[in-house]
């Protein structure tokens, strides 16, 4: 018999009293050099672990991220039971979430090798975008350059007050390749995200809170972690498919014209009239009872 994923919010498999057991089995999300992947309670934290280089984002990173990502994304669906109902993303040491791409790396690359490293990681972003469930970026210490491209490339940002945000790549002859060109003014407005960028200026937590870059600042890495684990517990007691159609809707949304935009949430408000679990959050409201969610 397979065994069952124990959605061990507790022992019996509740979150805040509601059952969220969904037959769900263990997933397979395999071994990597540079990362960890840690599976609890139905939160995947992922921590990139080259603390000697500050997490840099090297080549080997990179392709490590991308073949995590694949292997989370098998595991966010109905079929799959829904193991992974939310994703931490940070870095390991303490002293950087990542510091950036990888500087030793590139020093010594061509145009064309540079593009593939850039282009492979948009890839990597652009599969965390698609992850239909939320992925918090925990940010303490330095998210610099690639590494704040990579937070931002995550559902929002939670951030210690040790945090640094900065796309210092002026500083070295480059420009952001990691999406921080086109994320960053789309979170943060275009003329805050050209003074960043231009300037390659490093802001602390509560600039960053300031600007909307990270969504809360918590005093220590402990709280930090802590508050994540809490806003992913939260979003677990909802129907998945709808926090997942949501993500996809905002995410498709972004960066289109208004009719276009509309055309996506169209889409997925449809899309979300396909589930069981719209049936029963509807039902259950008409019954003045708690909705009974079965990822389906
Ligand atoms: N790539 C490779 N190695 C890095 C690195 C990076 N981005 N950032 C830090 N390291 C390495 C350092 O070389 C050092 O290694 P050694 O011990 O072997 O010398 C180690 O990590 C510790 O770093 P420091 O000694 O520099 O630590 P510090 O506390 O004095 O300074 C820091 C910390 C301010 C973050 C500094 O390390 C720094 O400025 N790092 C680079 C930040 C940066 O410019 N990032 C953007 C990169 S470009 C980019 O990301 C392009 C893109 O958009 C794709």
């Amino acid at each position: 018999m397979e065994p069952r994923w124990p959605l061990a919010w507790d022992p019996d498999h509740t979150i805040n009293g509601e059952d969220v057991t969904m037959n769900s089995t263990i997933p397979d999300l395999g071994s990597y050099q540079t990362l960890e992947l840690d599976l609890a309670d139905g939160v995947l934290t992922l921590t990139v672990n080259r603390p000697e280089a500050l997490n840099a984002l090297s080549q080997q990173v990179v392709a490590d991220l991308w073949k995590a990502f694949t292997a989370i994304q098998d595991s966010c669906t109905h079929d799959a039971g829904w193991p992974v109902r939310g994703v931490i993303v940070t870095g390991a040491g303490g002293k950087a979430f990542v510091a950036g791409a990888d500087i030793r790396e590139m020093s010594s690359m061509d145009p064309e090798a540079a593009s593939g490293y850039g282009r492979s990681m948009h890839a990597v972003t652009l599969l965390i975008e698609k992850l239909p469930v939320p992925v918090i970026a925990a940010v303490d210490g330095f998210a610099l350059g690639g590494g704040c491209e990579f937070a931002l490339a995550c559902d929002f940002i939670y951030a210690s007050e040790a945090a640094q945000f900065g796309q210092p790549e002026v500083n070295l002859g480059l420009v952001p390749g990691f999406g921080g060109s086109v994320r960053l003014p789309q979170r943060v407005g275009l003329g805050p995200a050209r003074e960043l960028i231009y300037t390659g200026r490093r802001i602390d937590a509560a600039a960053a809170l300031r600007l909307g870059l990270v969504n809360r600042v918590l005093p220590t890495r402990e709280a930090l972690f802590d508050a994540a684990r809490a806003t992913l517990g939260e979003i677990a007691g909802k129907a998945p498919a709808a926090v997942g159609l949501a993500k996809q809707s905002i995410t498709g949304a972004t960066g289109r014209s208004t009719a276009k935009g509309l055309e996506v949430e169209a889409e997925a408000f449809r899309e979300a009239f396909t589930t069981e679990d719209m049936r029963e959050g509807t039902t259950a409201f008409l019954e003045k009872r708690k909705a009974v969610f079965a990822g389906k």
